[in-house]
């Protein structure tokens, strides 16, 4: 059955939202749209064709809206969340949830109280990509895992993103604003957190706008740049996590799982279009008796495996909203529901922690594994 959202905050995801909903999700319609600043509610609602444009109030007022999307800066999630849980309206809320566990706390107890649903980007682990690395790691073709190294290395957003300033406030920088890709997609993929070393860095502490109003302008980062994290998973795995806005260019791969019979790449968990690929231990050892040019060749290289799911498209979003609305249907739990979200945001304090006291942080919540995507499904029934 159809359900009707509204977006709150007209921004540059709000868009790829949009778009995405349109062409792939038949059972979302996007009714409404509202910004603080109403002229952006407008544009948007002109752009996508939405039928009311509105200020925050006039949208959580209006008894059609089932579910808000939040798009609005990291700062205001908290805050706003919490009306739109009062207002009784279902929440699928852009990441970072919250600053920190507490707040997290809060906003879940809120819609325990008022009954209502709550879910979080990032949703990219239920991408085709993402769940076909999962299905292949559980199908134990590289057998148990030990090791998984993740790297997000990038120079900031301030040479695309028109509004850099939020991404570098305190408590924001790489971590808030990509951690929760890569956590996601190693919890979701191999289970949660048990205790964390962080270190942190700042290699650029003045930052340069390039584009948008600002252009031209330098500003100070109020939070560090740069993470550098060992975690260890419940399961035993050890994970080296690294995420940056000081790095030009790097080799490091983006996410590798290595088990005790091969090892699993994954181009990038922040995109939905991934195909894993897969390297096997016959690979390396038929190579020690066997000299043909196919058993050398085949040595060298990982071998692409198939998505096992419906491919929406490389960058997308909205399956995450999907999902919370067949929960709302069939009365059942989302994937990225309320333990996952607290176990996340829980990490990333944890990190933080970690960096400034030199100690490790043990985490105090833990989650299971969201339920896999079954093979063979479509985009709507997922
Ligand atoms: N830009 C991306 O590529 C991207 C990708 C994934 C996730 N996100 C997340 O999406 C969220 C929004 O990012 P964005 O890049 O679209 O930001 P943006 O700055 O482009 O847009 C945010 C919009 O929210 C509005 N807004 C600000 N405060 C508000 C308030 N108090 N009430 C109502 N509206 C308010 C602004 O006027 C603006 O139109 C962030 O949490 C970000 O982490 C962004």
């Amino acid at each position: 059955m159809k359900k009707y959202i509204g977006i709150l905050g007209a921004g540059v995801i709000s868009r790829t939202y949009l778009a995405d909903i349109k062409t792939f999700y038949n059972d979302l319609e996007v009714i409404a749209c509202a910004d603080v600043d109403i002229e952006r509610a407008k544009r948007l609602a002109s752009e996508f064709e939405i039928k009311k444009a509105y200020t925050t109030e006039e949208l959580l007022q209006d008894k059609e809206v089932e579910i808000v999307i939040n798009l609005t800066p990291p700062q205001f999630h908290v805050a706003l969340d919490k009306k739109i849980i009062e207002s009784g309206k279902h929440l699928f809320s852009e990441k970072p949830f919250a600053p920190d566990l507490q707040a997290a706390r809060e906003v879940l107890k809120l819609a325990e109280a008022k009954g209502v649903k709550v879910g979080c980007a990032p949703d990219t682990f239920l991408s085709s990509g993402l769940q076909s690395l999962r299905y292949y790691l559980d199908m134990n073709l590289i057998g148990k895992p030990f090791f998984v190294t993740a790297n997000m290395t990038t120079f900031g957003v301030e040479t695309w993103h028109p509004n850099p300033f939020p991404f570098y406030l305190k408590n924001s920088g790489p971590l808030s604003d990509m951690g929760p890709y890569y956590l996601s997609a190693i919890v979701s993929i191999l289970g949660p957190i048990e205790s964390i070393a962080a270190f942190d860095a700042t290699a650029n502490s003045t930052r340069h706008v390039y584009v948008g109003e600002a252009a031209g302008e330098d500003f100070k980062t109020e939070t560090p740049t740069h993470y550098t994290s060992i975690l260890r998973l419940r399961s035993g795995v050890a994970v080296n996590f690294n995420v940056s806005f000081d790095i030009y260019k790097s080799n490091l791969p983006m996410f590798e799982i290595y088990g005790d019979q091969g090892t699993l790449t994954y181009p990038d968990p922040n995109f939905g279009g991934g195909t894993p690929k897969i390297y096997r231990k016959e690979q390396y050892t038929d190579a020690v008796y066997q000299t043909s040019d196919e058993v050398i060749a085949r040595k060298e290289k990982f071998y692409e495996l198939p998505e096992l799911f419906p491919r929406v498209k490389d960058y997308s979003r909205g399956i995450g909203v999907l999902d919370l609305a067949n929960a709302i249907e069939t009365h059942s739990d989302n994937r990225a529901n309320g333990s996952l979200i607290m176990h996340i945001t829980e990490a990333i304090e944890g990190m933080i922690e970690s960096a400034k006291s030199g100690a490790f942080y043990k985490m105090t919540t833990t989650c299971e594994r969201p339920e896999p995507l079954i093979p063979g499904g479509n985009i709507n029934t997922i």
